[in-house]
């Protein structure tokens, strides 16, 4: 029932699986789960703007000029209010988003000792991601992350063998989600009046992560997080999530909305890096995932970010007199350490490299 898991700074912790804890006691949820406290203070859930959450079909960008503009209008509200918009007709085929789903829900059904052969060790593996005491309290989730872009850089060690489809599977999925994710980058560089390419790092300059997320059924999903509120650190992210279940929020004025999944629909939310780069114009968003007390529910966050040694920070043509540097120019590998060694919490990463005015 517990993983042993590798720290950063190589001590081994030891937590419990969630899947298993929900499994054996479906009623109780332990004390080290439970955070009444910040539910309480911090999470208004209020679904009164679910609806209006920018939907973006990239089909309509093919057609005439003015609905392509349209689309480039739609895009950088959804980038400037929201930091956050739900994609269709996107290219990627729906045979690979199922695929791609039913192979995360294999992996998780597999017994504890199969899904431990690809056990956690400092970032990537199976098990809980941001752990770094025996105090802390813990979301309600198990996940596996991967490196999954360039191949070159992939440790197929952690990559399961089982099921049997999961390689060909994943390897075919993040392909396509890097293509999308390029695209996505190019329209957002687009509607701040820069060169297509200004957020998309050179071939070998970036890595692609996939985050897939195991909440299991809680019988208390009012006490816990599937995943406490974040931003996440990438330049973008894009999620593949169920169709059946809502568990994704994002904050907006001060109240979380619950991200109604829409049927081959992929989400999209601004990363750290973008709001660095593009110097606080588009704000990478803080979400939160929640179970529910009648089933279990998956994701797949796919992250794309520079590698070590890129620096990043503000693009140059977006600074002038009046748009002084809000973030200091960094190397990406500063950033991931100090974002390793703290516990992800809401936008606080971006604390090591905002300028204080
Ligand atoms: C993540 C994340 C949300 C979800 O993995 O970074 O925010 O709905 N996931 O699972
Ligand atoms: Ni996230």
């Amino acid at each position: 029932m517990y993983n042993s898991m590798k720290l950063p700074n190589s001590k081994t912790i030891s937590i419990p699986v969630v899947q298993e804890l929900a499994a054996r006691d479906p009623d109780s949820v332990p004390q080290r789960y439970r955070r009444e406290e910040e539910r309480l203070h911090s999470i208004t859930v209020s679904d009164n703007l679910s609806s209006s959450i920018p939907i973006i079909d990239l089909s309509l960008l093919s057609e005439h000029k003015e609905s392509r503009q349209q689309v480039m209008e739609k895009l950088s509200l959804a980038c400037q209010e929201w930091g956050f918009f739900q994609v269709v007709n996107h290219g990627v085929p729906v045979s690979v988003l199922d695929q791609m789903k039913q192979v995360v829900r294999d992996f998780f059904q597999l017994p504890l000792e199969e899904k431990l052969k690809c056990g956690i060790q400092e970032r990537e593996g199976y098990g809980q991601a941001f752990v770094i005491s025996d105090e802390q309290k813990l979301d309600w989730s198990d996940m596996l992350y991967l490196v999954t872009l360039p191949e070159d850089v992939r440790n197929m060690n952690f990559w399961p063998r089982r099921p049997t489809n999961f390689r060909e599977t994943m390897n075919d999925f993040g392909m396509e989600i890097q293509k999308l994710s390029n695209k996505l980058l190019s329209l957002i560089a687009e509607t701040l009046g820069l060169k297509i390419n200004s957020f998309i790092n050179p071939e070998g300059k970036w890595i692609q992560g996939a985050r897939m997320n195991y909440y299991p059924r809680c019988s208390r999903p009012d006490l816990v997080f599937g995943i406490g509120p974040h931003s996440d650190p990438s330049n973008i992210t894009i999620l593949l999530q169920d169709d059946e279940q809502v568990g994704l929020h994002i904050r907006k004025d001060g109240e979380w909305i619950p991200v109604e999944p829409i049927s081959g629909a992929l989400v999209v939310n601004i990363g750290d890096m973008v709001e660095v780069m593009s110097n606080g114009r588009y704000k990478s968003i803080e979400h939160l995932a929640l179970p529910n007390n009648k089933t279990d529910r998956i994701s797949i966050a796919v992250f794309e970010f520079p590698t070590k040694e890129v620096q990043v920070g503000p693009h140059p043509d977006l600074l002038d007199d009046t748009h002084p540097p809000l973030y200091t120019t960094f190397k990406r590998g500063d950033f991931d350490d100090n974002f390793f060694q703290n516990k992800l919490e809401h936008k606080s990463a971006l604390q090591f490299c905002k300028i204080q005015s």
